[in-house]
């Protein structure tokens, strides 16, 4: 998805130099070119060398040694990468990005450059509440620096604080919203994955194999095009997309209550469900609260209720409410989607052919077909669950 997108990674002096090495590795399997320049501290720390090899191109180390031949002059870099970012960024470095000052090769080429900056700090937690380090951040922010929040966790000097560097996950996923057309600002999109638990005693429960990768994906990517993007989870144990609020919750009923609660807390008008979690049909209609115990039984019969419909219950509750809807069908596809469309009262419905094994349930790819009302039918052919999420966000 980002083939021939260029990132200039600078690199300042903090202990947590070592994820900027993870962070290119990241970044150039999601198909991104990477050029390091690193402060002069920063060199003391790692050699570029290393740099060097993991990105597979000359590192800018030098500004009084430009070179224009290998395409190493802060002008030529500033105007060869589609977005700058700093990580990690020492509070020194932020402070020189606030002020404007161009003595090492990462301030030079920022203050260089008028494409998208992100700053991911990572220091101490007195340097990082300074009066002093929180202005320079706040003027940064001003000028429209995409700033990745550190988290508070345990610190070098061996204390706990906020200053800890943010995941190297978050930041590549932060690195790649800059990317995207914001289309969906002032939306605000809930979206449900993985499975539900169904409980049967304190131990066991009826489920099924949705991993919530679809889901996941979809949430990122709305907040990836500017929605305000809320992600109601079965469990699962993937990671919350960057600049996502989740919710967990277990059951079907537990999914009601929390998309009730988030839809009474927006506007009416730019709010949007998308379905794609795997909700149980059915229940036990009598959980046991103790362990039920193999003892003298041969079988074990279980009476099972319907759980209620969560689209159709929303949509009658809240007919405001845009609807998506999933549907993950093994045969007569297109007819049992369709007839979905009119019951639940969508917009336009995801099909998947979970028969198919190269898909769907687990898999990093997706190949779906989209229905509208209209009765249009749009095929995706097989790509990532990313670019899936993004063709179907199109359509909002
Ligand atoms: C071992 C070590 C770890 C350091 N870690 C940090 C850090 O995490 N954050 C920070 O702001 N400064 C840290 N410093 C201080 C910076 O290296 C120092 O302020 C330096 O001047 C920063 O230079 P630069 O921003 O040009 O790379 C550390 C220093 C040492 C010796």
């Amino acid at each position: 998805m980002f083939n021939e997108k260029k990132i200039l990674l600078g690199v300042s002096a903090s202990v947590s130099i070592y994820k900027s090495c993870e962070l290119i590795r990241q970044l150039r399997k999601e198909g991104f070119e990477v050029k390091v320049a690193l402060t002069k501290e920063a060199q003391s720390f790692i050699s570029p060398l290393l740099f060097e090899s993991l990105s597979s191109n000359k590192v800018y180390t030098d500004v009084l040694e430009e070179n224009t031949h290998i395409g190493i002059s802060h002008i030529e870099l500033a105007k060869w990468a589609d977005a700058i970012a700093i990580v990690p960024a020492t509070a020194h470095i932020i402070a020189k990005l606030a002020h404007g000052l161009a003595d090492c090769p990462v301030s030079l080429v920022s203050l260089a450059s008028d494409k998208p900056k992100i700053i991911a700090p990572a220091m101490n937690s007195k340097m990082y509440e300074n009066i002093a380090t929180q202005d320079n951040i706040a003027l940064l922010k001003k000028r429209g620096f995409v700033f990745v929040e550190p988290t508070v966790g345990e610190l070098a000097c061996n204390s706990v604080g906020v200053g800890h560097i943010a995941e190297v996950e978050d930041i590549k996923e932060a690195i790649e919203s800059l990317f995207f057309e914001k289309t969906l600002t002032g939306k605000t999109i809930i979206t449900t994955a993985s499975s539900t638990q169904e409980e049967i005693d304190p131990v066991r429960y009826i489920s099924n194999h949705s991993s919530g990768k679809m889901g996941f994906a979809i949430s990122q990517m709305a907040f990836n095009m500017g929605a305000n993007s809320i992600l109601i989870s079965g469990p699962s144990n993937l990671k919350t997309p960057y600049g996502v609020k989740r919710i967990n919750v277990k059951s079907a009923i537990e999914m009601l209550n929390a998309i009730e609660q988030q839809i009474q807390q927006y506007d009416k008008d730019n709010i949007y469900l998308i379905m794609a979690a795997a909700i149980s049909d059915f229940k036990p209609k009598q959980p046991s609260n103790q362990k039920i115990k193999r003892q003298n039984k041969d079988t074990l019969i279980l009476e099972l209720e319907q759980n209620p419909d969560i689209s159709k219950s929303i949509k009658e509750k809240y007919p405001y409410i845009k609807l998506i809807g999933f549907a993950a069908e093994t045969n007569d596809l297109i007819e049992n989607a369709t007839v979905k469309i009119e019951k639940k009262g969508l917009e336009f419905i995801v099909l998947n052919d979970v028969s198919r094994k190269d898909i769907g349930f687990g898999s990093p790819n997706n190949e779906v077909t989209i229905i509208f009302r209209d009765g249009k039918i749009k095929h995706l052919p097989l790509m990532s669950k990313k670019e899936v999420a993004y063709n179907i966000l199109k359509y909002i």
